[in-house]
């Protein structure tokens, strides 16, 4: 007889007390999970993914109560908290010095980044394991991030104690990450809540290219990277190559997808990743991609695309 959800999750949250590493779905990502009290298993995390230790991890928890125990919420993010969590938004916050996360986590810095995320198996998971969850997406560093759990499977097949399959994941990009720790509120990395929804709390948010260049350790590299090369804003594609369109399109050859027939950017963030993967294994050495609008959803589309096409 196979396993119900409830006891999938059981096993999940167990493992995790345990010191175990689980890869689980997000609305967002698949992420891979640590207790992020646990020194070793937050390690495990780092080694498996390949991640170098300068870059911080994002601590899951089931909401604000959770939040306050482990970092300063000032009233700014539980305004924000309060309005887009659960969700795809990532508050980096002043850490606690009471917070017992292990140092890894946070890569020695003053800061957290947290976000409690909105999937019902994530917020079962996270209720069960009853300790805050450090989980960098579940892939490989610089690769593109699995939104459904074959995807982590390929990447990380049996380097994971477990992999909880919830299916495709909703949103299909990260979460936002959002700094509350500097000066001024400044977005380290667009993703699943759009800049113009958090203006209309937080007020006019700093420019994202240059605190993101300062401030976010993740944000610089090449990453989200298929193996082939990306050409970008292509409105056809050349001989040989494959090509990801957005909107009406009459290309109708083998090596192309669509992203959003109809030119939603909601549709075109929940299938990037998939159809980047599946445009990578079809073999072709480039891949034509065309252009996104870059508002809302857009300007998140884009940020990954920009760093997928890097050399
Ligand atoms: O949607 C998501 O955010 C997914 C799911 C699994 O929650 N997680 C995710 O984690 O994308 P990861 O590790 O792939 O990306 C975390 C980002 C990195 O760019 C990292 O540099 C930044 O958050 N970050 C983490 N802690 C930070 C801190 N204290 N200050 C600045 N940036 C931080
Ligand atoms: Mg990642």
């Amino acid at each position: 007889m196979s396993e119900t959800k409830a006891e999938t999750i059981a096993k999940a949250a167990g493992l995790i007390r345990r010191g175990g590493i689980v890869a689980f779905p997000t609305e967002t990502v698949y992420g891979l999970g640590a207790d992020a009290t646990n020194e070793t298993a937050v390690r495990r995390v780092f080694e498996v993914k390949g991640r170098s230790p300068s870059n911080p991890l994002i601590i899951h928890v089931s909401g604000i109560a959770a939040a306050a125990r482990l970092a300063d919420m000032t009233n700014l993010a539980r305004q924000l908290a309060e309005r887009f969590w659960p969700g795809p938004l990532t508050l980096v916050v002043e850490r606690r010095p009471d917070s017992g996360l292990s140092p890894l986590t946070t890569a020695g810095l003053p800061t957290v980044a947290l976000r409690a995320p909105a999937h019902p198996i994530a917020r079962d998971f996270l209720e069960q394991a009853d300790c805050p969850i450090a989980a960098p997406s579940a892939n490989k560093s610089g690769r593109i991030s699995p939104t459904s759990a074959d995807h982590v499977r390929w990447q990380l097949g049996d380097a994971v104690d477990m992999i909880v399959d919830g299916g495709p994941c909703r949103i299909g990009l990260e979460s936002t990450v959002l700094d509350l720790a500097g000066p001024t509120p400044a977005i380290l990395r667009p993703g699943g809540i759009s800049k113009e929804a958090l203006e209309e709390v937080a007020g006019t948010l700093a420019d994202p290219e240059q605190s993101a260049l300062r401030r976010s350790p993740g944000t610089q590299a090449r990453h989200y990277a298929p193996k082939a090369a990306l050409r970008l804003n292509a409105t056809d594609a050349r001989p040989g190559e494959a090509y990801l369109a957005f909107g009406p399109c009459n290309l109708t050859a083998e090596k192309t997808r669509n992203l959003s027939p109809s030119g939603d950017l909601a549709e075109a963030a929940a299938k990037l990743y998939c159809m980047l993967i599946d445009l990578d294994q079809s073999g072709a050495t480039t891949i034509a991609v065309a252009p996104i609008p870059d508002q809302g959803l857009g300007a998140a589309i884009n940020d990954r695309l920009r760093r997928a096409a890097r050399r």
